[in-house]
């Protein structure tokens, strides 16, 4: 795996040379969704809730390469990689150059491969030696046609065969691949829920093979792990809401008096 430099120190502050070069990335995303924000698809960089969730979506272990389609700045790179992917084993699809040269800077021995993800499979053409395990796509789909998605989740589960799952986040409301194609696609779709901690809140959909296994093979059960975290989240987040309101209710009627 990477060895990658703690970005909080041991008293949890950030160090200087690492809040220069977060600071650069949110830079540098705004700059790539003026550019382009159809392309871009958000105006910053996933959160970490929301990348440790992608992350733990996939199985560091399960035999084949991952596929990260659309790693920007690479957030969610660095969460697979913290997940326990080793970085021999992630290959990195991004369209922006800017971000390619980045992103090799960055994850030295991540295969980076600059190319069009919804031509999946000639983007790849004599790359993988093996099936892939899994594909995460943080492109913005919704700006993609509806055909462009299906086909993408169409080459993604090709190439990756019965075992194969497409995990993919969304800022929209329904699944960024339309349920009523799922049966065309013969896929099953699965909807985790919400990450409430990210700005702002998304949805990590699962698609996999119809054929395929029914239930998550990692042990422990990380999806299970993963709902019971985003509902502990959204408790928090809803207790913090009725604390600040009874607070300034009480706050106004000591005003009032
Ligand atoms: C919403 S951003 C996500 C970036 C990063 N993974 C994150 O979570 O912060 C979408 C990324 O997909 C890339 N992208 C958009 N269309 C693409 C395409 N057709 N092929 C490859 N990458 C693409 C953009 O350049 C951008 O880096």
């Amino acid at each position: 795996m990477n060895a990658q430099k703690s970005p909080v120190s041991k008293n949890g502050t950030r160090s200087k040379n690492s809040l220069d070069a977060h600071l650069g990335d949110e830079a540098r995303f705004i700059r790539s969704w003026l550019e382009n924000p159809k392309i871009a698809g958000a105006i910053a960089p996933s959160g970490r809730f929301l990348a440790r969730a992608l992350a733990q979506c996939v199985n560091p272990v399960a035999p084949g390469p991952i596929i990260e389609l659309g790693p920007g700045t690479g957030p969610v790179t660095q969460a697979l990689l913290a997940r326990g992917v080793p970085a021999s084993k992630l290959i990195l699809v991004e369209y922006e150059k800017s971000f390619c040269t980045l992103l090799a800077r960055k994850f030295p021995g991540v295969k980076i491969v600059r190319g069009d993800a919804y031509r999946l499979a000639d983007t790849l053409k004599g790359i993988l030696t093996e099936k892939p395990s899994a594909v995460v796509s943080s492109l913005p789909l919704l700006t993609a046609p509806e055909h462009d998605r299906l086909m993408l989740v169409r080459q993604a589960m090709e190439l990756m065969g019965e075992n194969g799952r497409f995990v993919q986040f969304t800022y929209g409301v329904k699944s960024p691949v339309p349920t009523h194609l799922g049966d065309s696609l013969h896929v099953r779709i699965q909807a985790l829920a919400p990450i409430w901690l990210n700005i702002p809140p998304a949805r990590i959909y699962i698609y996999r093979p119809a054929n395929g296994p029914t239930s998550f093979k990692e042990p422990p059960d990380v999806i299970d792990e993963l709902l019971r975290k985003s509902r502990r989240a959204a408790q928090e987040i809803r207790a913090e809401f009725f604390e600040a309101r009874a607070r300034i209710v009480s706050n106004g009627r000591r005003a009032g008096r």
